[in-house]
């Protein structure tokens, strides 16, 4: 049989693009090696976010359930129950990818899949030590943590000392110090987590600040409130060895200082996943790791698409869905296009924080002519109501016709207000159109069109 389409890899990528291709009555299989849903459901965002939502918890009856007229004294929390909680929650959603696979006919494949050429019909794929043809091929096979060569540092993982985003996700006993490597997103989102069930964590970061490109006004709220919960941000110093739990760093003056752990956790940025794949059979254009793709999703060649972090272009799961939704279209005969000005982005700390489109930086970077526009959350009475002693704050950046082409917030729940920000950028909608938007009343994105309207005249 000749398939459609042939998919490799079941996280949101590839999944999305096996039930939107099933869905458009085409005939499809996917290969996944490990487990459906991919680094997302079982080793990434799901996961850390049942963890992060135990600790905020924990983290209202600690410090400020009494704010609240509550009193939460004693309350503790079991690391162990946080864990298998987890592992209960992602074995649902995995069991929910099967079933969504079932709905759309596509027949699932348990091995991993290796490309072995162009066929008359198509393409080639090899599984389980069966051929399967294929018209057009997907290719989502996402991306590892990357373990930059640095003494010591791989063989601290088998040693049990260095863990990536999928070990620390298994620990079954809270380590007394963690030391974090890299100041991002996985960085600052497991700090945040094993900082409020009591791990001693220091972060290493070899940049000036945290986040990458976040508004560096929000991460430095962010540092400073982590900072007073017992946080250690080491910036501009970089790990150079690791010898067992003892980790060798280099200061931003040059000098060396030797730092105690018991763990090490490596989230210093993702690498695609296309080295065995078989991707030179194909001929297929790849750059540093990533296999390059055009707004369509497509190749340079004909008929095969990379989609999601493979494609090394925003590492992001819902950046994963849309890309997939964009190849499954093109395949369908449905014209459509990525377009990447607007993906949001949020690290779920407490409070969490979410932007898109443009930041003052980014929009000066390009030359951009903007403004920009803040206004502190308590702004919002549900942001007061549900955040006592809240310094959050939010900004907008708008071009000189008060079009809005980046919005950010620091403050909880940044990450559901920003989809409303999501869709101005997308659309390029101006303040006088979004003013004519009603919100609910009363929620914390309020603060955003509270933001709009002083700029409507
Ligand atoms: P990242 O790229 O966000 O951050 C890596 C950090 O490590 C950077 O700040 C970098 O300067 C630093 N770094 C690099 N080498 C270093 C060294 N030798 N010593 C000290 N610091 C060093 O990468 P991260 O956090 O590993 O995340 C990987 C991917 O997963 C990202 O693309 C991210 O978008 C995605 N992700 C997204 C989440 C979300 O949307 N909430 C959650 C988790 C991951």
């Amino acid at each position: 049989m000749v398939y459609d389409v042939l998919v490799i890899g079941g996280g949101p990528g590839g999944y999305r693009a096996a039930e939107r291709a099933g869905h458009y009555g085409l005939s499809v299989t996917l290969f996944e090696k490990r487990a459906l849903g991919g680094v997302c459901l079982n080793e990434g965002c799901m996961p850390t976010k049942t963890l992060l939502y135990s600790a905020k918890l924990y983290d209202y009856c600690k410090g400020g359930a009494h704010k609240y007229g509550v009193d939460a004294t004693g309350a503790k929390i079991d690391h162990a129950a946080v864990i298998a909680r987890k592992d209960k929650i992602v074995k649902n959603l995995v069991a929910g990818v099967g079933m969504q696979m079932k709905g759309a006919k596509v027949n699932v494949v348990s091995a991993a899949a290796v490309i072995k050429g162009k066929t008359a019909n198509g393409f080639a794929v090899e599984a389980n030590g069966q051929t399967y043809e294929g018209k057009n091929l997907i290719i989502a096979s996402g991306s590892s943590a990357a373990v930059p060569p640095i003494p010591g540092l791989r063989e601290s993982i088998p040693a049990g000392v260095g863990l990536t985003n999928r070990e620390i996700l298994d620990l079954k006993e809270a380590p007394k110090k963690l030391l974090v490597m890299g100041g991002g997103v996985i960085g600052l989102e497991m700090a945040s987590y094993f900082n409020s069930i009591g791990t001693e964590v220091t972060v290493v970061e070899m940049l000036p600040r945290i986040g990458g490109m976040t508004d560096p006004d929000l991460t430095k709220l962010l540092q400073a409130e982590y900072e007073k919960r017992g946080v250690k941000f080491m910036l501009s110093t970089k790990v150079t060895a690791v010898n067992g739990t003892k980790v060798d760093v280099e200061l931003p003056d040059g000098k060396k200082q030797t730092l105690d752990t018991d763990k090490i956790l490596i989230s210093v940025g993702r690498r695609a996943n296309s080295a065995d794949l078989g991707c030179d059979k194909l001929g297929l254009f790849v750059e540093r790791g990533a296999i390059v793709t055009d707004d369509e999703m497509k190749t340079n060649i004909p008929g095969v698409y990379a989609v999601g972090d493979v494609n090394g272009k925003s590492m992001l799961a819902h950046t994963a869905y849309r890309e997939a939704e964009v190849a499954v279209n093109v395949i369908a005969g449905k014209p459509d296009r990525m377009s990447y000005h607007a993906i949001p982005a949020v690290i779920y700390t407490n409070p969490e924080v979410a932007s898109v489109g443009e930041t003052a930086e980014t929009a000066a970077k390009k030359a951009l002519k903007f403004r920009e526009v803040k206004l502190p959350m308590i702004f919002s009475g549900r942001y007061m109501a549900e955040n006592e002693g809240g310094n959050g704050i939010i900004k907008l950046i708008l071009d000189p016709d008060g079009i809005i082409i980046g919005a950010c917030a620091i403050g909880t729940p940044s990450s559901e207000i920003i989809p409303a920000m999501a869709i101005a950028v997308q659309r390029r909608l101006t303040c006088r159109d979004m003013a004519k938007v009603v919100f609910p009343h009363p929620t914390v994105a309020e603060i955003f069109r509270e933001a709009i309207l002083n700029e409507v005249h």
